[in-house]
């Protein structure tokens, strides 16, 4: 399973990168704006694309076709690595099929449902999001959308690879694994946590105090 970083801050990634297991990073309007006081847009882009060696997502803000395919040309010349997020509407979907001619790579976000999901894959996305976390928050499973996206794109063959995203907690991370999705979009935060156990700062502390006891 690929880890990606949710995240447009510079020093996240950094660390995250450190730890040896980023391989890529998603951005939003609303992400990039946390990073605002560091610069213009631009600016902020090209040192988190400059940092990380995987696909780097970002999302075009018009939601009209023309617009978009204008943008998504603009932002996918900054960088080798850059993914065009194009929210699953009906003029996003054709920007999808637009920019998969054109060798431009997608990733469609903003998905909710697997039909939206299964119209972003026959478009020709790259990549699909379904937003776990935000349909956990209205009572819906968010999970069952990943797991009838896995088996819908299994039996029609397609090779458009599954993001989960919005992730709110390692467990959304362990069952996207079970479930064998492509890759889990996350906040440094659950990475972070992921790698830690009560348990093992117990053993550690433990071990350290016991080897003390012993003549070198
Ligand atoms: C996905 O690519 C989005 O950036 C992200 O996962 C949205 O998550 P949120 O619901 O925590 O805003």
């Amino acid at each position: 399973m690929k880890i990606f970083l949710d995240t447009a801050n510079i020093d996240e990634i950094r660390k995250a990168k450190g730890l040896g297991v980023l391989d890529g990073v998603t951005t939003n309007p609303t992400l990039i704006s946390k990073e605002a006081h560091r610069g213009t847009f631009k600016e902020i882009v090209r040192e988190i694309l400059d940092e990380v060696p995987g696909p780097v997502s970002l999302e075009v803000t018009s939601l009209r076709y023309e617009e978009m395919v204008r943008q998504a040309e603009e932002l996918s010349s900054l960088g080798k690595n850059v993914v065009i997020k194009v929210p699953l509407t009906s003029d996003g979907l054709r920007v999808i099929k637009t920019l998969n001619e054109k060798g431009i790579r997608t990733n469609a976000t903003l998905v909710f449902s697997s039909n939206q999901g299964l119209l972003a894959a026959k478009a020709g996305a790259t990549y699909v999001s379904p937003f776990v976390g935000r349909l956990d928050d209205i009572g819906e499973y968010g999970m069952r959308v990943v797991e009838d996206l896995k088996t819908i794109f299994t039996n029609y063959g397609f090779k458009t690879e599954i993001i989960v995203a919005s992730v709110r907690h390692p467990i959304h991370v362990y069952e996207a694994s079970l479930i064998g999705a492509h890759i889990v979009t996350m906040p440094y935060q659950v990475l972070e946590r992921m790698l830690q156990h009560p348990k093992t700062d117990e053993g550690i502390q433990r071990f350290m105090e016991d080897w003390k006891k012993v003549r070198q």
